[in-house]
């Protein structure tokens, strides 16, 4: 397949452009800086650049980071227009051109399902809400639905905490480490994780399973409440993690990015990688810690 990314240079897109040049796929990532594109891919800084390439799949990941640092309104406006806007300038790429890809895999997140505390399991057929992440995915979602062509399979990637070597686990590692971690806020709010080999398969089987379509979630199929989560990783590290962080200093710390990214989290099942039979290598969090935390 001839396959285009966007945020190829990332977390994710790193290793999943990896997997796909070692799957003997041609990779062309769409990005700001070629220096960081893996060797094997092609980079382009501009769209015009693949204007008359063959392209038969396309994975659109793109987007400033969301927690790395408070939302001030600048930072949300970067946040919203470095996924809408550049999936908006997808779409018109896709517009113009003679064969539509055959799918298109745009990025999303668990955020969709908004801030309602309770223990009810979310599944993709829930609704969102009017909080800043919920309408940040809504939107994106919205702008990625735009961008797909009439004939392309669309799947959007509602993706959990992705626990690899980076991301939000590199964040947590340093304080735990240190016996400095515990559970946030009250501990109870639910924390829906996937390994970063499992989200890479994902994507790689979506691409290729012709009844995927529509929301997937990107999670494992057993999620964890914060308090479940801060004991497995002292475990894990074999670190006490019985350090709380309370709900106020997180506020004081972190504004709303706090409240909703750390303080919030709904309990979300991956019915439909489930329904398609995706083999998760890891479904509970402790081997998955266990592996993460031995390489
Ligand atoms: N990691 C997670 O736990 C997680 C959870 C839920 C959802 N997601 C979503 O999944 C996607 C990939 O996640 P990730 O962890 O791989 O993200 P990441 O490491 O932050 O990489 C995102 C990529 O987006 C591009 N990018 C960053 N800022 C940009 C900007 N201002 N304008 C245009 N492009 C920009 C960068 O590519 P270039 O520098 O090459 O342009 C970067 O490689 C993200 O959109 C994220 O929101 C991730």
């Amino acid at each position: 397949m001839n396959i285009l990314i966007t945020g190829g240079t990332g977390f994710i897109g790193t290793p999943l452009t990896q997997r796909l040049l070692a799957n003997n796929h041609n990779v062309t990532v769409w990005c700001r800086n070629p220096s960081r594109v893996v060797p094997g891919a092609t980079a382009v800084t501009s769209l015009e650049d693949v204007a008359d390439a063959p392209i038969d799949a396309v994975i659109n990941l793109a987007g400033a980071g969301i927690a790395d640092q408070r939302w001030s309104p600048s930072r949300k406006a970067l946040i919203r227009d470095s996924r809408i806007g550049l999936t908006d300038t997808l779409g018109a790429w896709l517009a113009a051109r003679e064969t539509p890809p055959s799918v298109f895999i745009s990025g999303s997140a668990i955020g969709f399902y908004g801030l309602q505390p309770g223990d009810d399991p979310i599944t993709e057929s829930e609704s969102g809400d009017s909080s800043f992440s919920s309408t940040l995915c809504q939107d994106w979602e919205a702008a990625a639905t735009r961008a797909c062509p009439e004939s392309t399979r669309l799947c959007l990637l509602r993706t959990g905490i992705v626990l690899g070597d980076g991301g939000a686990l590199a964040k947590m590692r340093t304080p735990f480490s240190l016996g400095l971690g515990g559970p946030v806020g009250s501990g109870q709010q639910w924390m829906p994780w996937i390994h970063i080999d499992d989200m890479i398969a994902l994507i790689v089987h979506l691409l290729d399973d012709e009844r995927a379509t529509g929301p997937v979630n990107a999670t494992a199929p057993t999620p964890v409440t914060s308090a479940e989560f801060a004991a497995a990783l002292g475990r894990a590290l074999k670190r006490p993690a019985v350090l709380p962080m309370p709900a106020l200093a997180v506020k004081a710390l972190f504004g709303q990015m706090g409240e909703e990214l750390l303080l919030s989290g709904r309990r979300v099942l991956p019915a439909t990688a489930t329904a398609l039979g995706f083999p998760f290598q890891f479904t509970t969090l402790e081997p998955a810690l266990a592996d993460l935390c031995s390489r």
